[in-house]
């Protein structure tokens, strides 16, 4: 019998994207095929179902394909936490860095009421830049933050340990 394939077996890796040096993790090979994407948003969700959750928010832009499918699949609602300029009404903005550059993300101010209960998704974990500014948008509106779900984590940029110091549970279905 041929072993069934993982999440990660799914994923391909490209040398130097989008600079000299990263090896991107492109999961774009991980969505488009159907047995891996009901894989990885079914295991990304599995922690947490059962529990309370509210709002499933998803960071740009791969974060809005799984977050929308794990939202979806808890019956929660769902938020974007998008680049500067992108969301339409009134929002609160957090900069940050990133692996390969500078960026500035945004909230509706209305999105999360303070007290609901909030799952963070993402596809990937690398310095945790992106989903530490997230949280910090999350807390600002008063959402209190359940987990936050990668599929993938590359370690050795040392997310893990910032979100962790953060008092956030992460969760991340491969390195
Ligand atoms: C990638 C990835 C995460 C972030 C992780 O997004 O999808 O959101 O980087 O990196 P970090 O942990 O070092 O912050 P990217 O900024 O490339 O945006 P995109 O999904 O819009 O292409
Ligand atoms: N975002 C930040 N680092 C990344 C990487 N190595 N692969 C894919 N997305 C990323």
């Amino acid at each position: 019998m041929t072993p069934q394939k993982s999440v990660r077996d799914y994923i391909r890796t490209i040398v130097d994207f989008p600079h000299e040096g990263i090896f991107f993790r492109d999961v774009t090979t991980l969505f488009a095929d159907p047995r891996g994407f009901r894989l990885c948003v079914d295991q990304l969700l599995h922690p947490y179902a059962g529990q309370r959750i509210d709002k499933v928010v998803g960071l740009e832009a791969r974060g809005f394909i799984l977050g929308g499918a794990v939202a979806h699949q808890l019956g929660t609602g769902f938020v974007p936490i998008r680049k500067k300029g992108k969301l339409p009404h009134t929002t609160i903005s957090q900069d940050y860095k990133l692996e390969y550059g500078e960026a500035i993300v945004e909230i509706h101010d209305d999105a999360i009421q303070p007290g609901e209960t909030v799952l963070v998704v993402d596809d990937l974990l690398a310095t945790g830049g992106t989903a530490e500014a997230g949280i910090k948008l999350i807390e600002r509106l008063g959402g209190q933050i359940v987990g936050c779900a990668f599929v993938v984590d590359l370690p050795d940029l040392g997310g893990r340990d910032r979100l962790t110091q953060l008092g956030m549970e992460v969760h991340a279905l491969c390195a």
